[in-house]
């Protein structure tokens, strides 16, 4: 099992109430760092004062190929970032947040301070428990359907972080979007550099990594990670794109539901914004019990994010596509650790 180094089992029993703001901000980091992120770069870092957080973009870990603009690395710190504000109100804080501060530097995307002290609502603390709970599911869901209800709440969630959320009821929009998707698993497959780059974050079950995607996060039984080098090896030089853009075609067509985030722009600002959205559906799914995974090929290929756009009813810039389901429990993938990424230590290296 890939090293998980007791990351996930952080306990709020341990914040430093009676410490000095520094070192309560340090804290609420545990919380930001379990945020998910493509291919599980964690493309952020952080920078603490003795009253603030700075939140940046960490550009070395950017794809160069899947995420040319740093779109969904932005998105990825947004995530963080909510983990960070639920973290705040549930110590009972409210949080102070000023995003992109200094606009000649693009890659400090927020400043987090506390507030004023708050009670904080039942809401935010069941948020705030399901932060350690929630992980990416790729397994196959139940066959059960989702309540209408849980729709509403997910796109209230959505809408109170100025997000839009489409649920795809539609059954001809249900096929174009699962076809689109599998188009964009031949077009990428058959790009010798897309398919090294995902190679270069796949990490065999057993590895010591704090980051990429182990491969039991894909449901291969960790008595076949010795085949994960020969895997990798395999994926780099051969276009497996058939049996790839089948299986999301599976996996989609035996989904309850399939939901897609947009804006109405397409700027760093709304990334950062819809990034807070989508992790405040996340974890309202893990709430009501449902299992998440993410299809975003068709996005990550200009033209074909263009189609999907089409089939929206209000925003022209699709973000992010999720499955959703009732799902087996997963278990969480690697994360580095506070001292890993805080600015100071990575200066030191
Ligand atoms: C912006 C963004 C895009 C993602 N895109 C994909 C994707 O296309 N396919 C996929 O299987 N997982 C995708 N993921 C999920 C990540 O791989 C996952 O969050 C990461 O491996 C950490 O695992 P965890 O979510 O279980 O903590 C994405 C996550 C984010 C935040």
């Amino acid at each position: 099992m890939a090293e998980i180094n007791g990351i996930w089992d952080v306990k709020e029993t341990d914040f430093p109430q009676t410490a000095t703001t520094e070192a309560k901000l340090k804290f609420l980091l545990n919380y930001a760092i379990l945020a998910p992120s493509s291919h599980n770069t964690q493309p952020w870092h952080f920078q603490i004062t003795s009253n603030a957080i700075y939140l940046y973009a960490d550009r070395t870990r950017l794809l160069p190929i899947a995420d040319p603009q740093g779109r969904e690395l932005i998105i990825s710190c947004g995530a963080a970032l909510f983990n960070l504000r639920i973290a705040i109100r549930h110590f009972g804080y409210m949080e102070k947040i000023t995003t992109f501060p200094e606009p000649e530097e693009p890659d400090l995307l927020a400043c987090i301070e506390l507030g004023e002290y708050i009670q904080s609502s039942t809401d935010d603390n069941l948020l705030f428990q399901a932060i350690p709970r929630r992980h990416t599911n790729r397994h196959d869901y139940q066959d059960w359907d989702i309540p209408e209800t849980f729709f509403k709440w997910l796109q209230k969630d959505a809408a109170q972080e100025s997000g839009y959320l489409h649920v795809v009821k539609n059954t001809i929009v249900r096929r174009a979007i699962t076809d689109l998707v599998a188009e964009a698993d031949h077009l990428q497959m058959a790009d010798a550099n897309y398919r090294s780059e995902l190679a270069t974050w796949m990490r065999p079950s057993s590895s010591k990594s704090h980051d990429g995607i182990p491969v039991y996060a894909h449901g291969i039984d960790e008595h076949f990670d010795f085949t994960t080098p020969l895997f990798a090896l395999v994926l780099r030089n051969i276009n497996m794109g058939d049996s790839v853009a089948e299986h999301s075609r599976k996996l989609l067509e035996n989904s309850p539901a399939i939901i897609v985030f947009a804006t109405e722009t397409d700027t760093p600002s709304d990334w950062l914004a819809i990034g807070q959205a989508l992790e405040r559906v996340l974890l309202r799914g893990q709430v009501v019990g449902l299992s998440t995974s993410f299809l975003n090929q068709p996005i990550q290929v200009p033209e074909l994010r263009r189609q999907l756009s089409q089939f929206l009813d209000c925003c022209a810039y699709p973000q992010i596509i999720l499955r959703l389901g009732f799902g087996v429990e997963v278990k969480p993938t690697p994360r580095r650790s506070v001292d890993e990424v805080m600015i100071s230590a990575l200066s030191n290296v």
